[in-house]
């Protein structure tokens, strides 16, 4: 499974990437506010701190515009993924850029027969938001499992299921679990996924009895 981080945070990115286990990027309109600023500065420096995709959101709502900003954006670098809506003119323009070699991620999927729309339209990611659907009493993880089973059932479908508006680390295992493609973490999701509280006491012990035997590997 990958793991992008959800996050226009520079300083989280940069922390992050340097664990080695972070493979791409995710930002919506939300997060470049949340980050106070430029929007084509932020994604351009956060395509120079990962190699895999960095998603870089489009905010028109109709086709011409829409391809005319994902067009502007996926030259920013070589690692950029237009992220578009799923809406009738974000498929129309997932097609038009996917068939122009930029990798679309078709965001705001809440829906088994949107994911179907999605991969007919070359997305390369399809983006369902597991929290906000739990968020109104829908299991979001059984939309994961919808979806993962029917991509699979069409081996000419190359669309990754990347889960997204992920809450905590049991999203991320349920995720792994029905072979999704990607996760998108927020910061603190990934740091709470080392946690183990028998993982502290026990590494405690072992170097309260190591110190006893007065050795040093290193010597
Ligand atoms: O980037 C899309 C998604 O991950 C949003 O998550 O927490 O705002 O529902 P959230």
């Amino acid at each position: 499974m990958k793991f992008f981080i959800d996050s226009a945070d520079l300083k989280e990115l940069r922390d992050l990437a340097d664990t080695g286990l972070v493979d791409g990027v995710t930002t919506n309109p939300s997060l470049i506010a949340k980050s106070g600023r430029n929007m084509l500065d932020v994604i351009k420096e956060i395509c120079a701190v990962v190699t895999g995709p960095v998603s870089a959101e489009v905010t028109a709502t109709d086709h011409a515009t829409m391809l005319a900003e994902g067009r502007k954006l996926a030259k920013l670098a070589p690692n950029v993924a237009v992220k578009v809506p799923l809406t009738p003119d974000g498929l129309k323009t997932c097609k038009a850029l996917s068939n122009e070699g930029t990798k679309v991620n078709v965001t705001l999927c809440f829906s088994a027969a949107q994911a179907i729309l999605a991969a007919k339209a070359g997305a390369a990611f399809i983006s369902p938001f597991v929290g906000r659907l739990d968020d109104v009493g829908t299991d979001g993880m059984a939309l994961i499992a919808d979806i993962c089973r029917i991509y699979a059932a069409y081996p000419a479908i190359k669309t990754e299921v990347l889960v997204a508006s992920v809450r905590h680390p049991i999203h991320v295992v349920e995720a792994a679990k029905l072979g999704a493609h990607v996760a998108t973490l927020p910061p603190n999701v990934l740091r709470q996924m080392y946690n183990h509280p028998l993982t502290d006491k026990g590494l405690a012990a072992f170097l309260a009895d190591w110190q006893k035997t007065g050795q040093s590997i290193l010597g």
